[in-house]
């Protein structure tokens, strides 16, 4: 099934300049990147993305990190584009991520971890809107 799914090159992999490679796996992954942009959110910004977490523990510490530096916000589309980039990430600690995902190869910590990536299409409907405008997004 063709989907859309929302990935973003977290600060520690903008910062490390690891967004050349990450772009590329992508592509390399059959996933076409359809909208691209790269900014510096702030903590109010980071919270309003991560709002489904505001109870979890870690929530603080989350949304300081992802507002520290830019980060680079992608929309890919492919078949089965949610479980494809989702399996080219690994696992959320990079410690157990699978050999050759991008959270194996560029993550630092768990929190750290390189790449975001929606975990269901209507996740990433939501995600998608809150970063892009239709008009940013074409196929
Ligand atoms: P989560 O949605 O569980 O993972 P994923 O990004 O793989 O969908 O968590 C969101 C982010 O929160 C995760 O990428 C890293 C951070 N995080 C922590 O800092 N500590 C934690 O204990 C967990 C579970 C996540």
């Amino acid at each position: 099934m063709m989907q859309s799914t929302f990935a973003i090159i977290k600060p520690d992999a903008v910062s490390s300049l690891f967004t050349g490679e990450i772009l590329a796996a992508m592509e390399a992954a059959g996933l076409k990147i359809v909208a691209l942009k790269r900014l510096h959110l702030s903590k109010d910004q980071a919270a309003g993305f991560y709002a489904v977490h505001r109870d979890r523990p870690f929530f603080d510490s989350l949304t300081d990190y992802m507002s520290s530096g830019p980060v680079v916000c992608v929309v890919l589309r492919g078949e089965d584009a949610v479980p494809r980039w989702r399996a080219l990430m690994g696992a959320t600690n990079p410690a157990q991520a699978e050999p050759g995902t991008l959270r194996a190869k560029y993550g630092q910590s768990l929190e750290a971890n390189a790449v975001h990536g929606s975990d269901a299409q209507e996740t990433a409907a939501f995600e998608i809107g809150y970063f892009f405008s239709g008009l940013e997004i074409s196929e």
